[in-house]
């Protein structure tokens, strides 16, 4: 069997921001206009009305001071409360295709790999713009890699997926370079007129190039285990699809968007996690102090913090277990690799980390890596 390694990444931003404070302010225009027009029915108890948000509250519970987006003007206006990316024409690059080609041609060029070296590509997201054809096939053509591509989605967990999917074909001899994207454009499936979950998201590109050993470049990193796990819950839900557009409500309803119990959400995933990270790591002879670090999923500053305790037997400090999450808030399954991007260029060869997500389904992954001199 051959062996699989992870040879660069790549990330790019959108240079949109949107901080706590400017996201609160439209969301409370929103519903003192929304409470406003229905005071009658307000006053008579028929309905409730919509509770104001505060920015002290969302840092304190997620650890989010702001995120990125592809469209602030939509979001921020009391009157949209929506991004607007316009649609393209068939003969245009799709806006998803196109972030997820930004950071993909950084993680070619940080591998000094030219397109042609790519055997396939996997877009691994939570969400995909259109049914077919793939956006993965897309990415391929507007590289201009040959082989093959598709689509996969495990919700935030879709990167770990993608990354196994990848090493799997490059142990298999399927492939020898396999290119896994994750463009998340998180905007697009929250409802900004919800309190509890309007801050959560923002979007993001990554890349993860994933090679067999012997093609890779110094410094890369050898991956010495994976594992998946999956658990059906609902608790983390979104009934947009194809088959909605009979619904009665229509595809705007709020459960065509992102909703959760997030305590619930909170209480299982934590524990689930921490026992999958800490089982992963005595199947590979390995204790959690023999990690370097960790580059956990990014969807809320205490859930990393309680996950982190569990695995190490101490709270983490910022080093041992990094948080992108003020800047970028929760970006889906590219989370865990933004942190993994940007916070690993210090290690030493035989240093060993922990990439890990977690979310919707729910899903889990866990990937265990060391550099290589
Ligand atoms: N502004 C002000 N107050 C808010 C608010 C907001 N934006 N959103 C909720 N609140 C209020 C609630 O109404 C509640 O008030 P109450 O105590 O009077 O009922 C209180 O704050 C606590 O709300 P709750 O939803 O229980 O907060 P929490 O501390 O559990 O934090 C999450 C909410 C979502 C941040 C937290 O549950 C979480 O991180 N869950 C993990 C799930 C996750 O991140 N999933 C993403 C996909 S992986």
């Amino acid at each position: 069997m051959k062996t699989a390694v992870i040879s660069s990444t790549g990330l790019w931003t959108p240079p949109d921001s949107i901080s706590n404070e400017e996201l609160v302010a439209a969301y409370n225009a929103w519903a003192t206009t929304w409470n406003k027009e229905r005071e009658a029915d307000i006053g008579s108890g028929m309905l409730e009305p919509k509770p104001m948000s505060s920015v002290e509250f969302i840092e304190k519970a997620s650890g989010i001071k702001s995120r990125h987006v592809m469209n602030k003007s939509g979001i921020i206006d009391p009157d949209i409360m929506a991004p607007r990316i316009p649609e393209r024409k068939n003969d245009e690059i799709s806006i998803m295709a196109e972030i997820a080609v930004n950071a993909a041609r950084q993680a070619l060029d940080a591998a000094g790999r030219k397109p042609e070296d790519i055997d396939a590509v996997i877009c691994a997201a939570s969400n995909m713009q259109r049914a077919y054809p793939a956006m993965a096939i897309e990415v391929q053509k507007a590289l201009g890699c040959s082989g093959f591509a598709f689509d996969m989605n495990v919700a935030c967990s879709s990167a770990t997926f993608g990354i196994q999917t990848a090493a799997d074909f490059v142990r298999a001899g399927s492939a020898r370079s396999v290119l896994m994207v994750n463009p998340e454009i998180c905007s697009g499936h929250l409802n900004f007129t919800d309190r509890d979950s309007h801050f959560i998201f923002g979007d993001v590109a990554t890349a993860v190039l994933v090679e067999e050993e012997s093609l890779a470049p110094a410094g890369h990193w050898k991956i010495l285990g994976s594992r998946l796990k999956t658990e059906f819950s609902n608790n983390i839900r979104n009934n947009f699809g194809f088959l909605n557009r009979t619904a009665p409500e229509g595809i705007d309803a709020p459960d065509k968007l992102f909703v959760q119990e997030g305590r619930k959400v909170f209480k299982e995933v934590v524990p689930m996690v921490a026992e999958m990270i800490s089982s992963h790591m005595k199947e590979l002879g390995l204790q959690g102090t023999d990690l370097r670090r960790m580059w956990l999923h990014q969807a809320n500053v205490n859930m990393n913090r309680l996950i982190s305790s569990k695995v190490l037997g101490h709270e983490a400090s910022a080093d041992e277990s990094p948080t992108v999450l003020d800047t970028y808030a929760n970006t889906s399954s590219a989370g865990s690799i933004i942190a993994f991007h940007k916070h690993s260029a210090d290690f030493a060869a035989g240093e060993k980390g922990l990439i890990c997500s977690f979310g919707a389904g729910y899903s889990a992954g866990t990937v265990v890596v060391e550099k290589a001199a």
